[in-house]
């Protein structure tokens, strides 16, 4: 039995007080709930107050980004080790906006992903097509080729430990949610390439994922939760979809 995890997302929103008021609702709601695990990503100048907002709670939080070196001149980045010190649990690696909007390549998210193990994090790897790649029948290629990446420079066995997220590129943000058919297609897809070593592994879909459309997808066979972006600024809302995952 894999126990389901649902991740919010909060890209870069919100401010110091928005963030630890948010973090607080949810604490207040599901701060003792074991059945499904929520894990917050907030921006990072707010992971100390999300975090002290969660204490003694069973929420976990993680980083958005994580840079691919341990330390050193490398102005403006953040290492996993420092995470790690600002209580963090898990961290997105190629979330598609950091491989559209800064470049980051299938190298450069393998060595992240590396980096995060390195020091102890989970990482949550995202993986996913473009509307074109979609659109030209790549999707399953494309997705393939992220994961091989990973596992090039880390390893099944590793790879099959951390998380993966389907975010298909087209969906995040656009109110444009996968069917559950397209996302199971995918997902069981991603679960025949980690093979034997990834039977446990947890799959979370991504990608305009609301409460009206959260029941669908979590009921699929190899959907084992969700990873939230706008729905997750919202406390109620975001624990509707966290219940649907139970
Ligand atoms: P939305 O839920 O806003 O589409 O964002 C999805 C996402 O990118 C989560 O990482």
């Amino acid at each position: 039995m894999i126990k389901p995890l649902v991740a919010g997302n909060w890209k870069m929103h919100g401010n110091t007080a928005t963030a630890s008021n948010l973090a607080a609702q949810l604490a207040e709601q599901w701060g003792d709930n074991l059945a499904v695990e929520m894990v917050l990503f907030p921006p990072f100048v707010h992971l100390s107050a999300v975090k002290a907002a969660v204490a003694n709670t069973v929420i976990a939080v993680g980083a958005q980004n994580i840079s691919q070196h341990s330390s050193g001149a490398y102005t403006g980045e953040i290492s996993g080790a420092m995470l790690v010190d600002q209580g963090c649990d898990f961290v997105l690696v190629g979330h598609s906006e950091r491989r559209e909007l800064f470049s980051e390549s299938n190298q450069t998210v393998a060595e992240k992903f590396k980096a995060a193990q390195d020091v102890g994090l989970t990482p949550i790897l995202c993986v996913g097509e473009s509307l074109q790649q979609r659109q030209q029948e790549q999707t399953l290629d494309v997705v393939a080729a992220q994961i091989a990446a990973v596992i090039d420079c880390v390893g099944l066995n590793n790879v099959c430990r951390a998380v993966i997220a389907y975010e298909p590129v087209w969906a995040i943000g656009t109110g444009e949610v996968a069917s559950p058919e397209q996302a199971q297609q995918v997902h069981s897809a991603i679960r025949a390439q980690l093979g034997e070593a990834g039977v446990e592994t947890r799959l979370l879909y991504g990608g305009s994922v609301k409460a009206s459309s959260a029941a669908e997808l979590f009921t699929q066979q190899d959907i084992n939760g969700g990873l939230v972006g706008g729905a997750s600024l919202e406390a109620q809302e975001f624990l509707n979809i966290v219940k649907l995952a139970e």
